[in-house]
């Protein structure tokens, strides 16, 4: 079964293909706001609605297959930035107007479990879901991924792109980031906030940028930041594994890519008897393809396609009842 996924909820605008579990393309273009900026939604909605028809032409060519040949249709209808998800789900309208195939809603946030799990081989993993516009420790439980603990307000990514962006003007800021960090050799106390299973990244935010205003080097407020907000988290996904009795540790989203919080959640998890797993870049970030692979999951197993392509901006993880699970 051929799948095609369109993902366009925030800055990227992507189109992947998917035979089973086999990737055929995965095209994709992201929206790069103007220096010393962050996303205005507005403006990466323009980007999708100029980006969209090139990058389906783009995966069709990669995949190497005629849009007849494709069985299932999917978009990610949420959550996101409304204008963003009002131009993905009006193309994904039109594309099922115009095939007359099945049109899948998957929720952008279990996409991004589901290409991890198939291709990290995790079974029923602790996920810790990293990314700009969200932090989660999510666990499979009685048909639902639960959100098991989260942000109390800004995402980690979010933390990390603010500082960046007042500090030297990049975005995204987790590149630059990570290589300041590695640099950095004294660390500057900053605010550790762990409530429960939740977690709260503004008081560090605020604190680094007062550090680096009083004179602390960029490259040692980016190591303590990082030292920091990483063994936060790696505290909550331990804690997370415990409760849930679960012997696995998924990484997904964006802030996926970094070394440090890999190594620290590698180094928890070999001390438990745990697995840890962490989703390869392309996959990691936003992408089709993992809007592709849940839509044919989602289809497979029996959920319904939808007669109209709405979008639900706030759509919570653990709204969606997981049919599929725990196939990958
Ligand atoms: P979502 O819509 O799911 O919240 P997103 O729109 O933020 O996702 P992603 O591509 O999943 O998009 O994640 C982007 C985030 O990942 C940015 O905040 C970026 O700074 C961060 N990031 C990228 N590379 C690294 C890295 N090496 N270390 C830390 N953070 C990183
Ligand atoms: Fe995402």
């Amino acid at each position: 079964m051929i799948a095609l996924g369109i993902e366009g909820t925030a800055h990227t605008f992507g189109v992947g293909i998917v035979e089973d579990t086999t990737i055929l393309a995965n095209a994709k273009r992201m929206y790069a706001p103007p220096k010393g900026t962050g996303i205005h939604p507005a403006l990466a909605a323009q980007h999708h609605q100029n980006a969209a028809a090139e990058v389906l032409e783009t995966a069709i060519r990669e995949a190497g297959v005629a849009l007849d040949a494709i069985d299932v249709l999917a978009y990610a209808a949420g959550p996101g930035l409304p204008p963003c998800l009002k131009v993905t789900s009006d193309f994904a309208g039109a594309l099922q107007q115009k095939t007359g195939k099945p049109l899948m809603a998957v929720n952008h946030c279990i996409a991004h479990i589901e290409i991890g799990r198939m291709l990290c081989g995790a079974t029923d993993p602790i996920v810790m879901y990293v990314s700009g516009g969200n932090t989660q420790i999510l666990g499979y439980s009685q048909e639902r991924y639960r959100v098991f603990g989260e942000t109390q307000d800004i995402a980690i990514g979010n933390a990390i792109d603010t500082f960046m962006r007042h500090a030297t003007g990049e975005f995204p800021g987790g590149p630059p980031f990570d290589k300041l960090a590695a640099e950095g050799t004294t660390y500057v106390e900053l605010p550790y906030i762990v409530k429960g299973m939740d977690l709260s990244f503004s008081g560090m935010l605020t604190a680094a940028l007062r550090k680096h205003r009083q004179g602390a080097s960029l490259a040692d407020v980016c190591y303590s930041m990082q030292e920091t907000a990483f063994a936060m988290l790696t505290e909550v996904t331990e804690r997370a594994l415990a409760h849930a009795g679960k012997n696995e540790v998924l990484v997904a989203g964006g802030v996926a890519a970094s070394q440090r919080f890999n190594e620290m959640l590698r180094i928890m998890c070999s001390e438990r008897g745990a697995s840890c797993f962490s989703v390869s870049a392309d996959y990691a970030r936003d992408n089709g393809a993992m809007i592709a692979w849940t839509g044919l999951l989602a289809h497979r197993h029996g959920q319904q396609p939808v007669e109209r392509a709405d979008f639900f901006s706030r759509w919570r993880t653990d709204e969606v009842e997981v049919l599929w699970f725990p196939e990958r």
